[in-house]
């Protein structure tokens, strides 16, 4: 059976007591088996939410609507039942927040090693030889400790091993780098390459490292205010971006001059394009019509009236 995770019109409107917030707007995006896809766009622009939509982690008052469909079945619409199993067999989770996802009040050992299938024992050899791979080279020491005792960075890594269980089909790496020095980070990259190449693990990436997602990614979607403005093979979105907010993003890394974007307005945008009050291509027609999504080149898609 195809493994491909399809989402298809995902919106997710948050109903708070300050008021609505559209986090994720008509998103269609098929995610295959077999290619790691990378997710971008600054903060607050619905990666974490989309991830969570898909592993139905959303909390009560979020209105989904659209469809989220693997193997046949309609994740949106799975009873409890299935999205535990979906959850602890089908599709894992790197959280981006590691303290939050762990308790604060077991050693690491035992709260990472119930991850994993076969005796006690077997699954403590298996959560050190993980730890291992995932650059934490004292996994005897870091399993005796509590979340307290850990940096960021080995807290981040100790995360990772819930995304790691055997069984699972796919992964969803949010944020997977974060706070990371440069060794470690070397390691944690080629362990998720092993895991999709070798693993055969179909892969999402969430991150704001435009390097990461252009050495580890084969296809790329940017989100600009829980939209996909530009999506393709990894490569060539960001070796020749089309859309002026990937541009943007490219135009602030160091080694392309770190050239600000214009700030983001602090009221939403209404009508028209979403981005064109920082957008240097702006012009009179994208404030009279919201532009879709459309293919320019083979498997490329932006949306932008004037990208050409
Ligand atoms: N539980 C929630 N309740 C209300 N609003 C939320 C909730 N979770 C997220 N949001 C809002 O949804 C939008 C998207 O948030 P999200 O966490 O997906 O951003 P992100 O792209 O992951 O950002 P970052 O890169 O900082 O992690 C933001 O405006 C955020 O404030
Ligand atoms: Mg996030």
């Amino acid at each position: 059976m195809d493994r491909a995770i399809e989402i298809n019109h995902l919106s997710v409107v948050f109903h708070t007591e300050s008021g609505q917030v559209h986090a994720v707007k008509d998103v269609s995006l098929t995610l295959k088996h077999g290619v790691i896809t990378g997710l971008i766009g600054e903060t607050g622009s619905g990666k974490s939410v989309m991830a969570s939509a898909i592993l139905r982690m959303l909390p009560f008052y979020a209105e989904v609507s659209g469809s989220i469909r693997y193997q046949g079945m309609e994740i949106l619409e799975a009873d409890h039942r299935t999205v535990r199993d979906l959850r602890r067999n089908h599709i894992g989770l790197i959280p981006q927040n590691p303290s939050e996802s762990l308790n604060p009040a077991r050693r690491i050992l035992p709260q990472t090693a119930e991850c994993f299938e076969g005796s006690r024992r077997e699954r403590r050899n298996i959560t050190y030889h993980n730890m291992e791979k995932m650059g934490l080279n004292n996994p005897e020491d870091t399993g005796r400790k509590y979340p307290f005792q850990l940096s960021g960075g080995m807290k981040q890594r100790a995360v990772s091993l819930f995304g790691m269980r055997e069984q699972l089909d796919w992964m969803i790496a949010d944020e997977p780098t974060k706070g990371l020095d440069m060794v470690v980070y070397q390691q944690v990259f080629e362990s998720l390459q092993t895991l999709s190449r070798h693993g055969n693990r179909g892969m999402l990436v969430i991150t704001h490292d435009l390097t990461l997602a252009v050495k580890l990614c084969d296809e790329l979607a940017v989100l600009y205010e829980g939209e996909i403005v530009e999506s393709g093979k990894a490569k060539e979105v960001l070796g020749y971006p089309q859309h002026p907010y990937t541009r943007g993003l490219l135009a602030s890394l160091p080694q392309n001059g770190m050239h600000a974007m214009v700030a983001k307005p602090l009221e939403e945008v209404h009508g028209g394009c979403r981005f064109r009050p920082r957008c240097p291509l702006a012009g009179e027609k994208c404030t009279g019509c919201h532009p879709d999504l459309e293919e320019t080149t083979l498997g490329r898609k932006v949306r932008c009236l004037r990208h050409d």
